[in-house]
């Protein structure tokens, strides 16, 4: 969590670094700050959104070619004016932007507080900064030096921009566990969290790796990995962006939320293209050609993730034991890193994550490569931390998702495992060539459909205004669709904080039946599948308790539209195909009711977009 932007440069830093944390305000947004390297170095912090540090800089001195900027989401200390970054040391030496946590923070704070140093806010942040400024004071050692040596005091995960006021000349980037990307520019350099502030200046950019610190001027930068055996310098990776300006803009929409619902026609093309084609039926995954045979011969797969993740391998774990015969596992990785889990060396861990930088999942695959499994990704973010710490994996190229509450993501997600779990089934041989062609077929009509359903945005507006004022929901889906009743509770409460419970439309009756009342709405997704008369028969009981439905159908049902108070029709599917049509409606009814109870849709309170912090 927390965005950090860095300018060194010719051209004024302020104007950078403002854009620059607009862009990163979904990796949280409690507080935000600048910092400017002038004559006198400027610091401007406060409680609130980028706009709010705007309208607390008017008027001040702006004046700088060298900046740094974050915007927060608070880990230690409440988010007010004082607990915000960038944080300056007691002497005013040092003035650092931190994104991460620094875990023996408090050991550091009691040993510099005996030797003197006061504190001015509650953050490890702070603690680093006096711990640099102290060993550059009492070691005389230049500010390179001092922060090398108080990182090998630090215990935690960080991503660092740091500037030494005597040395007015160069900034310091360092990351351990949080990502840093570095643009390079002609005479210039950006730093960013990730790249969409560095997109409209430059394309060429350098990710940082573990360890990797950067010192860089205005005459070029240095590069080495403090934890190399080799001393010296490191050759820096320039990447090229493939990232347009206009995919990180809202284009009109009024929210990056409905903007990303509506683009999933678009992105799950994208997620398929170059590699399914439905006239030849062939379908390849490069990122898996030195995996197949782990993944065909695999005894077990285990699929690790958080949140909308986490529901979108629940479906996975549908897809494969469907397709490949393969016993398939899925677990919080935030449960599976501390609990010892019984891993063996032919399991296959595929780890999913929109951002690629979730700390669970990243801590929970390194646990996964520890115990010799083959470790896979399942990535949207190019470049980010999980994709370089797998074996292999698939990148699901949805585009920047900049909305908190995840939507492409989920359905590119979904998508990829469905071509995975595919090309299992095609290899092993437990689909056969007709069923693999008829599947290939179905998921290319996939971007089609989801148009269709999106043009009925009006009337599913409608329904949703009617549950605005609702207090609690219940969602339900059984076989495929009981992830999609979890994604959508999931959104619903998320961003219009409105308690919802996701459920297999069976466990009502051994519990959730109670909540039942002529108050509660009741979100079925109960498109035709195998469990139909099942779920049918669930409705009724609903029903029969005076609970209100609102039931997410296939075009053309005549039943559950004779018992439901409303329904909303997909498009008819694959029954394996059909979360990808059926999670969308959801999608839009959560959307609607946040706005209609005014909030906000693209940064909803307590939460960021990456979660960085375990
Ligand atoms: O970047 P990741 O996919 O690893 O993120 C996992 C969750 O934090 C994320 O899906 C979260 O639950 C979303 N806000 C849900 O909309």
């Amino acid at each position: 969590m927390c965005g950090i932007v860095g300018y060194i440069g010719e051209k004024q830093a302020y104007p950078i670094l403002i854009k620059g944390l607009k862009r990163l305000e979904y990796r949280g947004y409690d507080s935000a700050g600048v910092a400017l390297i002038n004559a006198h170095c400027s610091t401007y912090k406060c409680r609130g959104k980028v706009s709010d540090l705007e309208a607390e800089v008017e008027g001040k001195n702006i004046e700088g070619t060298i900046g740094l900027g974050h915007t927060r989401w608070a880990t230690h200390g409440e988010p007010n004016d004082i607990n915000a970054h960038p944080h300056t040391s007691m002497h005013g030496k040092f003035i650092i932007i931190h994104n991460g946590i620094i875990e023996n923070y408090n050991r550091l704070k009691s040993k510099l507080i005996n030797r003197g140093y006061e504190f001015k806010s509650e953050t490890d942040t702070e603690v680093l900064a006096n711990l640099i400024e102290y060993i550059y004071l009492k070691g005389k050692v230049n500010a390179v030096t001092a922060v090398e040596l108080a990182l090998s005091k630090i215990v935690g995960a960080y991503g660092l921009v740091i500037a030494c006021v005597d040395e007015k000349d160069h900034l310091i980037a360092v990351r351990k566990g949080s990502p840093l990307v570095i643009g390079v520019g002609s005479g210039e350099y950006f730093l960013a969290s990730d790249a969409t502030p560095i997109v409209e200046h430059t394309k060429s950019v350098i990710y940082l790796q573990d360890n990797d610190m950067a010192v860089i001027g205005l005459n070029g930068m240095n590069l080495k990995n403090l934890n190399s055996k080799q001393s010296g310098e490191k050759k820096p990776i320039i990447h090229k962006l493939e990232l347009d300006v206009d995919e990180i803009e809202k284009s009109g929409y009024d929210h990056y939320m409905l903007k990303e619902i509506h683009e999933q026609p678009r992105s799950i093309s994208d997620t398929f293209r170059g590699r399914i084609n439905p006239a030849t039926h062939e379908l390849k995954l490069g990122g898996l050609h030195y995996n197949m045979d782990a993944l065909t011969n695999a005894k077990r797969i285990i699929i690790i993730a958080c949140g909308t993740s986490y529901h979108a391998g629940l479906v996975g774990e549908y897809l494969i034991e469907e397709f490949a015969r393969i016993p398939t596992e899925v677990e919080y990785a935030s449960e599976f890193r501390y609990r010892d889990p019984i891993i063996y060396k032919d399991d296959v861990v595929i780890a999913i994550s929109q951002s690629g930088e979730t700390a669970d999942t990243l801590a929970a695959i390194e646990l996964a490569k520890e115990k010799g499994a083959t470790v896979l990704g399942v990535c949207n973010v190019v470049g980010s931390s999980i994709p370089r710490s797998t074996d292999g994996g698939v990148y699901t190229h949805a585009g920047p998702e900049i909305g908190v509450a995840s939507t492409k993501a989920f359905t590119a997600q979904v998508t990829v495992l469905t071509m995975i779990a595919m090309q299992i089934g095609q290899k092993s041989g437990s689909l056969t060539k007709q069923e693999y062609s008829d599947l290939i077929e179905e998921l290319a009509l996939i971007p089609d459909k989801i148009s269709a359903i999106l043009k009925k945005s009006d009337e599913i507006k409608a329904i949703s205004e009617l549950y605005q004022h609702a207090t609690n929901a219940l969602y339900l889906g059984r076989g495929y669709l009981y992830p999609v009743a979890m994604e959508g509770a999931l959104k619903l409460k998320e961003i219009s904080y409105i308690h919802a419970e996701g459920y297999p439309a069976a466990e009502m009756k051994h519990g959730p039946i109670a909540l039942i009342d002529e108050n509660m709405p009741v979100i079925v997704v109960a498109t035709k599948d195998k469990s139909y008369d099942k779920i049918v028969s669930n409705i009724q009981e609903v029903k029969a308790r005076k609970g209100i439905i609102i039931a997410i159908v296939t075009e053309g049902d005549d039943t559950i539209s004779k018992m439901a108070d409303h329904v909303i029709e997909v498009p008819e599917s694959d029954f394996a195909l059909a979360p990808l049509l059926s999670v969308i409606p959801l999608q839009l009814i959560s959307y609607f009711i946040a706005v209609l109870r005014g909030c906000n849709v693209d940064q909803p309170r307590n939460l960021a977009k990456s979660v960085t912090v375990e």
